[in-house]
């Protein structure tokens, strides 16, 4: 999708379509329509939709307006933006990305959107806008013979500002928009056509066509876990007649401090049956989006390679099928960790963390400073949280903050949970260090406690995306299927990491 910008006034685009955001500011002036920017003959069209009651300036509410006086444009597509006391960058990239996918279904494929007055920060909401729009444009459709090429080629964004900072906005917007969409496709494959080995050499493929010299990858089959000891990750993959995958990205800018490292670690289950503790046929199908976390580190680094901050990164994907087999392992297998760590496998469905484990470690190996895993962990995070937080936990309050800072940027919902040693009794086992399973209670937490085994003193944050890396519902913003969580988030407080 190409994107164009004007600084012309609003009235003398020619464009089929002008988007206006449109904002409520309750009862007060309910009969102005309040466009949140543009002239007198923007003004004057809202202003006779909504005394009639047609524009409100509710969320996402779109309203079109043929032939308006005294503009080029064909047409006016007001789109409500909620209330203007809230109205901040996470719902400019909303309001864009309803808008296109608004235009989108009725088959526009060039138009403009104007740049709403978003407390002087120009620069930002033409980022939203820019993100929300690649993002918008998304459908995973890629195996429906009868789908219509409906894809938006191109749109101009109507700003005010300096052209530089409106450009850059522009650029990091694509990236961001695109590295996300990156992550869904990956997440959108089936089972059968996104093996650990498929994964691994769509990473690779990534990774070679940006052609950067500082972001480089190598990926590595069955006997890299062996020379590795990856004991863990490997007693999920032994089930399986697809080899695993270990990928490892990393982003080494030029003139970056050794240190911090900031190590991203990703579940790449790339389809969950359970194993020997076999998952029910009911909607096992959903279960090939259990790699989406190492999805999404692929998606992070690639933005954040093309983003260029000045700290180095480094991605670890961990692949591999959970299958059951005459080669899977039991209910009862005590497996040896990378770390030495022994482990009691009570349920061979809570793979995610075993294949965690080793990737962690293996991170700190690498000199990782500071973890961030994302994984579609449990169920149980599912059941406390529903599909709008994702769960984050971490030993480390200043990473908290930062990454707390960084969700209201990206306009992601996570929610803290706890992680305090007393939850440790869960895990313990009778026959080795630990076990797999802390039962049913408190199952995102236990879960969290077992991987916390394995990064030990390193400043860590575990994301437990199982709720929200796949959209049940369409939404007016994004289609039904893979979200791309976690990248935006991921790559804005790498971004914003202090590295004196
Ligand atoms: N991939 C699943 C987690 C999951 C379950 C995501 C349902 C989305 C919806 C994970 O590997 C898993 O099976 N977890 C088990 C752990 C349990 C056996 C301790 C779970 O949550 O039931
Ligand atoms: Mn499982
Ligand atoms: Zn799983």
């Amino acid at each position: 999708m190409n994107i164009k910008l004007s600084f012309d006034p609003a009235s003398q685009l020619d464009t089929d379509v002008l988007i206006v955001p449109v904002l409520d500011h309750g009862e007060k002036d309910k009969n102005e329509g309040r466009p949140a920017a543009g002239d007198d003959a923007i003004r004057n069209a809202a202003k006779e939709l909504a005394a009639a009651n047609e524009i409100t300036g509710k969320s996402y509410e779109t309203v079109l307006f043929h032939h308006p006086q005294g503009m080029k444009a064909r047409r006016l597509l007001f789109v409500g933006g909620g209330q203007a006391k809230n109205f901040t960058t996470s719902e400019v990239r909303k309001l864009a990305g309803a808008a296109v996918r608004f235009l989108k279904s009725k088959n526009f494929k060039r138009f403009a959107i104007l740049v709403p007055e978003l407390a002087g920060d120009a620069a930002g909401a033409v980022r939203a806008i820019v993100e929300g729009a690649f993002v918008a444009n998304f459908d995973p459709d890629t195996y429906k013979s009868d789908r219509k090429d409906q894809s938006v080629e191109e749109i101009t964004i109507v700003a005010s500002g300096a052209p530089d900072q409106i450009e850059r906005a522009v650029e990091e917007g694509r990236i961001v928009g695109e590295s996300q969409n990156f992550t869904r496709e990956l997440v959108n494959e089936p089972g059968n056509k996104m093996t650990p080995t498929m994964m691994a050499h769509r990473a690779r493929r990534m990774v070679e066509g940006l052609g950067m010299p500082e972001l480089t990858i190598e990926t590595y089959g069955a006997e890299k876990l062996h020379e590795l000891k990856m004991g863990a990750f490997w007693s999920v993959a032994q089930g399986s007649d697809e080899p695993p995958a270990l990928i490892v990205a990393r982003y080494e800018p030029k003139g970056a401090p050794e240190k911090p490292l900031i190590g991203l670690v990703g579940k790449g289950i790339t389809f969950d049956t359970g194993g020997i503790s076999i998952k029910p046929s009911d909607g096992m199908e959903k279960m090939k989006y259990d790699m989406a976390g190492g999805a999404a580190m692929l998606g992070a680094i690639r933005a954040i390679a093309l983003l260029k901050p000045k700290v180095r990164v480094l991605a670890i994907v961990c692949a591999s099928e959970n299958m059951p087999s005459g080669k899977a392992q039991k209910p009862g297998d005590v497996q040896i960790a990378m770390s030495g760590k022994s482990i009691e496998i009570i349920n061979t469905d809570a793979e995610g963390r075993l294949v965690l484990a080793d990737g962690l470690h293996y991170a700190r190996q690498l000199g990782a400073t500071h973890l961030i895993d994302a994984a579609t962990l449990t169920g149980a995070c599912v059941v406390a949280l529903g599909y709008i937080n994702a769960g984050v936990f971490t030993n480390d309050d200043s990473m908290w903050e930062g990454f707390h800072a960084a969700l209201k940027r990206a306009g992601e919902k996570m929610w803290r949970l706890p992680i305090d040693q007393d939850y440790q009794e869960l895990i313990k086992s009778n026959i080795a260090d630990i076990k797999n399973s802390g039962g049913r209670w408190g199952g995102a937490v236990s879960a969290a406690m077992f991987l916390k085994e394995f990064v030990e003193e390193t400043p860590w944050m575990h994301l437990d995306i199982a709720g929200t890396a796949w959209e049940e519902e369409s939404k007016a913003w994004i289609a039904k299927g893979p979200s791309g969580i976690a990248v935006r988030s991921i790559v804005e407080f790498v971004r914003s990491f202090p590295t004196v």
